[in-house]
């Protein structure tokens, strides 16, 4: 156990637990489309791949500074390969545990788009993974909420990694979806789905005296108008059922809100740091 004895602690458990199960304890009820969920898996991946991976460029560019051609890297989690992709051409290699069938499909699809072969693709859960080597870098990116036990997913990042882990994570987003909550749910926005589990990871790896390396970017995608409907569905669905007259609604509002087309802005955070294991004489990242 990496926790120091400390006399005060914050304890971020309890509400960790009931976070979590608010927002993925439970699936959004949308039925006013049967192919709901194939279709969204699809727009997520549009999302990931907007304006030529615009995110995952953007993580790249900041962590520049510790990333190296000859860097083998893990990463958990990497859905539609919205870092991967960027990611693969800045190291030599990427293990990639993914969970999901489906979406390792649609990974390995963009991973032809873009003739990339430094994958390896491993579908299996993270927290089952047999992993033998060690990494320069594991990484996840908005991976936080699929984890139940946070101090063990910290752990099992370090445990493989020989220099650097680093997390990915959303932390705002648009104003429009939480108008819409507002109007359509009846129900007062109090942070209901606001993406803010990175605190948690910066807490317990404070604790354990990690120096936490931050920077908070921007990005953007485009939604038209059904992909937008969807987008919100997603959200909305886990408070009412969406059925064909609340979608209704949903277009409705955006129509009059963003038109036809939503450029949508939201705001990720990248939190990178050295384990325990790595080289503590060298500060390179300390001013
Ligand atoms: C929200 S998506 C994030 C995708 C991508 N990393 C990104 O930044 O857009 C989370 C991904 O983690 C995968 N996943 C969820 N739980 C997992 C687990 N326990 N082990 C491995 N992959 C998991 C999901 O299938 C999904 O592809």
């Amino acid at each position: 156990m990496k926790s120091k004895e400390l006399k005060y602690r914050i304890s971020w458990q309890d509400v960790w637990e009931k976070m979590r199960n608010d927002r993925v304890g439970r699936r959004p009820r949308v039925t006013y489309d049967q192919d709901f969920q194939r279709k969204s898996t699809k727009d997520f991946s549009n999302r990931c791949k907007w304006n030529d991976y615009e995110l995952g460029r953007k993580v790249v560019n900041v962590l520049g500074n510790i990333l190296k051609d000859d860097f083998e890297v893990l990463e958990i989690g990497p859905g539609p390969g919205t870092l991967t992709i960027p990611l693969s051409e800045k190291v030599r290699k990427i293990a990639c545990i993914e969970a999901s069938k489906a979406n390792l499909e649609i990974l390995k699809e963009n991973l032809e788009e873009k003739g990339i072969k430094n994958i390896e693709l491993i579908n299996e859960y993270w927290e089952k993974a047999k992993i033998k080597n060690s990494f320069d870098l594991v990484v996840c990116s908005h991976f936080l909420w699929m984890v139940e036990d946070l101090e063990k997913h910290l752990e099992k990042m370090e445990e493989f990694s020989d220099r650097y882990c680093a997390i990915v994570q959303p932390c705002g987003r648009d104003e429009v979806v939480k108008k819409a909550f507002e109007e359509i749910c009846k129900e007062r926005y109090m942070g209901q789905f606001e993406p803010d589990a990175d605190y948690f990871a910066y807490v317990i790896l404070r604790e354990w005296s990690r120096l936490v390396d931050t920077c908070f970017l921007e990005y953007s995608f485009e939604l038209k108008l059904e992909e937008g409907v969807r987008y919100v569905a997603s959200f909305l669905g886990k408070f009412i059922e969406v059925n064909g007259g609340v979608a209704d609604k949903i277009e409705e509002f955006l129509t009059s809100e963003v038109g036809e087309t939503w450029e949508v802005r939201s705001k990720a955070v990248i939190m990178w740091w050295k384990p325990a294991s790595a080289d503590f004489t060298n500060t390179d990242h300390v001013i």
